[in-house]
């Protein structure tokens, strides 16, 4: 079964516990926490004291998606505050496998995630370092962009790479995804889908919204 992360960046703050218990409940597998610097990318949203708040309220595991310069210097903070999983941007770093490692030996799972416009090429070396591929379908930023659907290809792609290599590895997609489109994505290889919009915005509601990307994947 695909698994669900919704993105806490589309969540009321001001009931962000709340939130996520419904989430939970609701049977999301991952927290995704989108974290952003004002210089990689031009929007700034929340840091590790969040995330160590978000650690007290929920067991799920917390997929932090980092869209920072210098990664380097707040792997330790992330991991301190609860974070199981650590995604790094391959064009924000020159030396991502450092930074892979580093996420390791604090006790987290590694990712590497790449842009709309970034090759496979720029990540296949890093492959066996990985435990999560997160392959952007909207250009990072903000939320509650539109899918792009010519990164489809892309996803299948990086599904085919993983598989001949025997790499077993999360190929999780972030951006634009809803109950519409998650079939196609998921059939493209995906195992984790990143929705905020559409889960947290959802006129339906949130336990509604989940159920509906499950069916949709199902
Ligand atoms: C974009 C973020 C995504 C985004 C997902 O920069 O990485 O996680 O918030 O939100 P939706 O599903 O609304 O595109
Ligand atoms: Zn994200």
């Amino acid at each position: 079964m695909i698994k669900l992360a919704p993105s806490i960046l589309s969540a009321d703050f001001a009931r962000l516990g709340e939130q996520i218990e419904e989430v939970a409940k609701a049977g999301a597998d991952y927290i995704h926490v989108d974290v952003m610097d004002g210089h990689f990318v031009p929007n700034i949203s929340i840091g590790a004291p969040v995330v160590a708040s978000i650690r007290r309220v929920t067991k799920l595991p917390l997929d932090v998606h980092l869209m920072i310069e210098h990664p380097e210097q707040y792997v330790h903070d992330f991991v301190q505050a609860g974070a199981n999983i650590i995604t790094v941007h391959v064009e924000a770093y020159p030396r991502l496998l450092k930074v892979l490692q580093m996420i390791k030996k604090a006790g987290a799972k590694a990712g590497v995630s790449l842009k709309p416009a970034t090759p496979i090429s720029a990540v296949e070396e890093f492959l066996p370092h990985v435990d999560l591929v997160l392959v952007m379908s909207v250009n990072p930023g903000f939320g509650g962009q539109s899918f792009m659907p010519e990164t489809l290809p892309k996803i299948a792609d990086m599904r085919k790479i993983l598989d001949e290599k025997g790499r077993k590895a999360e190929l999780e997609v972030d951006g634009g995804i809803n109950a519409e489109n998650a079939r196609e994505v998921a059939r493209a290889g995906a195992t984790v889908l990143v929705a905020g919009n559409s889960i947290f915005r959802a006129e339906e509601g949130i336990t509604a919204a989940i159920r509906r990307l499950r069916e949709a994947t199902s």
